[in-house]
């Protein structure tokens, strides 16, 4: 019964979660699980701009260094999530921001949270989410404020004053939307491909892609060949790759909990199996451990009413098929 963590380490890779300080501090059986399985941790929510920001003026590092102290003091790596979104906004923002102040305050929020934990952080999701096909632009980048008051060199320049504040750190792109074989994700993984290809041909110091990888139990369009390709990809670029936001929802599969947790188990192996055989896969982090703490439950409720079951520990932090898979993917790997 070796760890999640041991067992990824082992094979010289990382395994973790997303994790907050509100259920952390509400149950210790959480931190006992966590301490168990994880060697590295992310924030759920504590390092958004919602957190940090209660003001224009003001920063609150509160809830994110409880994180950080809490990581420490369990021997776990700490990952930043995340510096550039266009979710989690703190109301002020879109009354704030215009063409004269957002670059400086855009560089002044990098610059003063990356510094607050150099050297304390494993990496960085610098920006997050930044391309939609849907707003239909050539680029593929998606409207933000960030790109309407900056223009699309927002990204080169986020990512640069993280480097400045932090040389250390490792700094990732992180987006959603790119596991399957479908027209949507086909095109956003060359979205992302060309993205990746113009900062790198910059010189934007970015060393990872973080593939979020919020899956789901019913989904049979994965073309394993045509996902290796694309990771092979991002590795011939010289970047690294972190599965960052795992999970398997649940939502529309058969109630039996046999069934369906040998659905969702089944879909952790056949995908972790086939990213951990590219070697610039370097860690893996479920967003969440156990069931009783995922976003899921509240955005992706069934509609049968019973608990969804995407992590590796139940709501009693006991393991499930899915752990047992997770496992075996690392010890496969
Ligand atoms: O602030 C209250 C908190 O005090 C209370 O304990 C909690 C009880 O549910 O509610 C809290 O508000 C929550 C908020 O996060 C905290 O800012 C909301 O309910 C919750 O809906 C909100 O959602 C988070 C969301 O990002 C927006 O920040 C999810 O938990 C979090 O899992 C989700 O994570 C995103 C990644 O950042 C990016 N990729 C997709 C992923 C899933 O949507």
């Amino acid at each position: 019964n070796m760890s999640l963590g041991k067992r990824a380490l082992i094979k010289g890779l990382l395994y973790g979660a997303a994790v907050n300080k509100d259920s952390l501090s509400a149950n210790p059986q959480l931190v006992a699980s966590v301490a168990k399985e994880c060697a590295i941790i992310v924030s759920e929510w504590e390092l958004k701009w919602n957190f940090l920001r209660p003001t224009s003026t003001s920063f609150d590092f509160m809830p994110a260094d409880w994180l950080a102290d809490f990581a420490r003091t369990h021997g776990l790596l700490f990952r930043g999530h995340t510096l550039v979104w266009h979710e989690a906004m703190p109301k002020w923002f879109l009354k704030t921001i215009n063409s004269k102040n957002a670059k400086q305050l855009l560089l002044e929020h990098i610059t003063t949270v990356v510094k607050h934990y150099a050297g304390n952080i494993h990496s960085w999701d610098v920006v997050n989410e930044a391309i939609n096909l849907q707003d239909r632009r050539s680029d593929g980048l998606r409207k933000t404020p960030w790109l309407q008051f900056i223009g699309r060199d927002y990204i080169e320049i986020a990512f640069r004053a993280a480097a400045e504040a932090d040389p250390k750190a490792m700094l990732v792109y992180n987006d959603y939307g790119l596991e399957y074989d479908t027209p949507e994700h086909e095109a956003k993984r060359k979205a992302v491909l060309n993205l990746l290809k113009n900062l790198k041909s910059k010189g934007t110091p970015i060393h990872a892609l973080g593939i979020q990888s919020h899956l789901s139990g019913n989904e049979t369009r994965f073309n394993s060949q045509k996902f290796q390709k694309f990771l092979s990809e991002i590795a011939n670029l010289d970047l690294k790759i972190l599965i960052t936001e795992i999970d398997v929802k649940d939502k529309n599969l058969p109630v039996d909990l046999k069934v369906r947790d040998r659905i969702v188990a089944a879909t952790y192996e056949d995908y972790l199996s086939v990213v951990l055989d590219e070697p610039a896969v370097i860690a893996v982090l479920t967003w969440g451990l156990s069931d009783r703490y995922t976003w899921l439950s509240e955005y992706q409720p069934r509609r049968d009413g019973a608990k969804v079951r995407p992590l590796p520990l139940d709501a009693n932090f006991k393991r499930k098929l899915a752990w047992n898979a997770i496992a075996r993917a690392f010890d496969n790997a």
